[in-house]
């Protein structure tokens, strides 16, 4: 009998015994230092070779083999389709739906911006006929050589004008008008819309995306046509190998996971495996303008506010407007609800935000870090009262999570949404590092020099 299945059997012989699952927490952190780097399992880098993951790089993505070795400690058996279910709230480019289903596990998930959501459907997505797929990519091929050059560009967003040479903005705007034909029929579309997706930031002589368009960042631009080719084997051949895996479910919703989702029900997920954005200031809408821009999501400042920024978690200070806030308490901000379930935490974050305000005025910045920090543990509060709704009694939640030291006032976001989450109902949490950020910052005159962490948070119902 392997260790693994040794200790599962244990676990449910101890369900009721709660202190069964700390062990085993702790014993598999251990097991995650002891195998393998545990450095890169908070970021995509070992994503960018592995199939289907590899369809189109997300940088502020998990590592799909934490993702794995998380599953197969937990859920030693294979297969177990019909009876676990993993939830992620913030299912980004779905690496824990596509690892989850990869292993045999049922998954069920929520992301907010309709860029990623279309991705991340794609990735999941499943079709009987992969055999026609070289087919499929030979006819747009062939209509994108012959079309391309009569495209008229000259009212694509200015933005994607900048960002790309013309013949390649014409190629890649000739293979979304064959993209939305009936040349592509439906139930490849998804996979035409990936690749398109990841030929963008591959065929930029800019970087695109991350964290921002970087005008400064020059690099050679890939042509689209020949690339398309390329990506398109790569889902034909991951496709083929992913073999048959119609006996799991995996359904990603595009929502808001502050708001109840309603499609999940109370008490039905066995485990969730997820990474809220960090309370760093950085703008998914902004990252991903680029992007949706080009899909037609979104066409400005102004709708990427609208329809982005005010559905996601509070995590940068362009997601609201100060003027808003600026009369009211850090109290007013957190509401009645919170603080009342809360206290030990609402003095903990009023204490903090006082700091960042006073380190604010002293400095003399515009940036409402002070603000932002309430918003931010004000819509975590909500999130994690959701995970707490749809999780089955005992059982766990990992998150993968950064801390943060707005104007240079360190705020252990970690530590301070374990503490929320016990007051709201989890029954215990634990921390443990799983690399430190934040060094290549260190130079920077204006930035503050504290340490930063990346963390990977357990609580348990
Ligand atoms: C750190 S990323 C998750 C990355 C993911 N683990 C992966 O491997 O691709 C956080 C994600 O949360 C999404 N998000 C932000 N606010 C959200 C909300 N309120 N509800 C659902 N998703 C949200 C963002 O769009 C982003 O994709």
């Amino acid at each position: 009998m392997d260790i693994l299945f040794k200790e599962r059997l244990l676990l449910n012989a101890n369900m009721s015994k709660k202190i069964a699952i700390d062990q085993q927490v702790k014993r598999f952190y251990k097991y995650l230092k002891t195998n393998g780097n545990i450095e890169k399992l908070g970021t995509n880098s070992d994503n960018r070779a592995e199939p289907i993951h590899r369809w189109f790089s997300f940088l502020p993505g998990f590592s799909h083999a934490f993702v794995r070795t998380t599953l197969g400690y937990f859920y030693p058996h294979e297969n177990e389709a019909n009876i676990v279910t993993v939830h992620d709230p913030f299912m980004g480019s779905a690496t824990t739906a596509v690892a989850g289903r990869n292993y045999g596990i049922n998954v069920v998930g929520n992301e907010s911006n309709q860029f990623l959501y279309e991705i991340g459907r794609a990735k999941t997505h499943l079709i009987r006929n992969i055999e026609q797929l070289p087919l499929i990519k030979q006819n747009i091929l062939e209509v994108a050589e012959r079309k391309w050059r009569k495209q008229d560009i000259s009212k694509e967003n200015m933005l994607l004008r900048k960002c790309y040479d013309w013949p390649f903005l014409k190629k890649l705007v000739e293979l979304r008008e064959i993209y939305r034909s009936k040349l592509v029929p439906d139930e490849f579309k998804p996979y035409v819309f990936l690749t398109i997706s990841s030929l963008l930031s591959r065929c930029s002589h800019v970087g695109i995306s991350i964290p921002y368009v970087s005008w400064s960042h020059e690099r050679i631009a890939e042509e689209p046509l020949e690339l398309f080719g390329k990506i398109f084997d790569h889902i034909k051949e991951d496709l083929s190998a992913a073999g048959n895996q119609d006996n799991v479910v995996v359904k990603i919703y595009q929502h808001d996971s502050r708001v109840q989702n309603n499609k999940i029900k109370e008490k039905s997920v066995d485990f969730i495996f997820t990474s809220p954005p960090y309370l760093n200031n950085f703008d998914y809408g902004e990252a991903l303008k680029v992007y949706s821009y080009f899909w037609g999501f979104t066409k400005d400042w102004h709708d990427i506010t609208e329809k982005v920024r005010k559905k996601s978690l509070t995590c940068a200070t362009t997601h609201y407007k100060e003027l808003l806030y600026k009369s009211k308490s850090p109290k007013d901000i957190l509401g009645e609800e919170f603080i009342s379930d809360a206290p030990k935490t609402t003095r903990i974050i009023i204490d903090k935000v006082n700091l960042i305000t006073k380190a604010r005025s002293k400095k003399n910045r515009k940036k409402s870090f002070d603000i932002l920090t309430v918003l931010y543990f004000k819509d975590m509060y909500n999130v994690l009262s959701e995970m707490h709704r749809v999780l089955k009694n005992n059982s766990l939640c990992f998150i993968t999570i950064g801390d943060s030291a707005p104007y240079g006032v360190y705020v252990p976001t970690d530590e301070i949404l374990g503490r929320l989450a016990v007051e709201i109902g989890f029954s215990k949490y634990s921390l443990g590092t799983l690399r430190t950020r934040g060094k290549k910052w260190l130079n920077l005159t204006h930035r503050h020099k504290v340490t930063l962490r990346e963390s990977l948070l357990v609580l348990r119902k």
